[in-house]
């Protein structure tokens, strides 16, 4: 694969929220599970965990848990500030019922060497302790979730799927987690709602020149 396949592919993926009412080959989600753990991860630990859901009624639970606290947070008093937005936002909150299948993305904590060392001084060293926060600002058990979900995105697109990236229902982290038996240590990071696409919807990037800068 050249340089312009490969930007074909990239450019070419778009987040899918309809799908055809077609079953996933259990191959296929698998297939793109397995070269999604070929992601680059912190310490090569793969402290990840994925757990796909074809099931119709368990779709549905996920989903109408979901929406309820969607439901709720709009109800409180401060989301009259943001009307508008919190009622398109919740009015989108459980579209993914309607997926085939669904993936659940989970990562346990990774603590690197360097970790281990701050958190044994940061009760008592107040630089150990700043530190350990640049370290929790950007956890690398999230990154690598998020290296791995890109990369089944990508594999999914190149197979003809129509995907999307789910942040949202991690409002339902404890729900979900419940329902879905999860071992105990492993958190979700979000979810992948994935299936035969029933849209083709464009999006645009801004120039690149507007978000980088060279240091020479
Ligand atoms: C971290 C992350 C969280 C996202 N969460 C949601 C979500 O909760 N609901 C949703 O509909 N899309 C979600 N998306 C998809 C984005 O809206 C989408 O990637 C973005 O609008 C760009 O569109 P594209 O993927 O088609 O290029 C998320 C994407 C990322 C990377």
């Amino acid at each position: 694969m050249n340089v312009q396949d490969l930007e074909v592919l990239i450019k070419g993926r778009r987040s899918i929220r309809k799908w055809k009412k077609v079953e996933v080959p259990d191959e296929l989600l698998k297939k793109a599970v397995e070269l999604a753990t070929w992601a680059p991860n912190g310490g090569n630990y793969q402290g990840w965990h994925f757990i796909i859901v074809k099931n119709k009624e368990m779709i549905d639970e996920v989903a109408d848990t979901v929406q309820s606290i969607a439901d709720k947070i709009a109800s409180w008093p401060e989301a009259m500030a943001w009307q508008e937005e919190i009622e398109r936002y919740r009015k989108n909150a459980s579209f993914f019922r309607n997926a085939p299948a669904c993936i659940g993305v989970f990562g346990g904590v990774y603590q690197s060497p360097m970790d281990r060392v701050l958190v044994a001084r940061e009760s008592f060293d107040r630089e150990a302790k700043e530190i350990l926060g640049f370290r929790r600002s950007a956890p690398t058990a999230i990154q690598s979730g998020a290296a791995a979900v890109t990369t089944m995105l990508l594999v999914f697109h190149q197979m003809g799927l129509g995907a999307v990236w789910l942040v949202s229902p991690i409002q339902a982290k404890k729900e979900i987690e419940a329902m879905l038996k999860v071992e105990s240590g492993m958190d979700l990071i979000c979810l992948v709602a994935v299936g035969y696409p029933d849209e083709s919807p464009q999006k645009g990037r801004k120039p690149v020149d507007q978000v980088l800068k060279f240091i020479d």
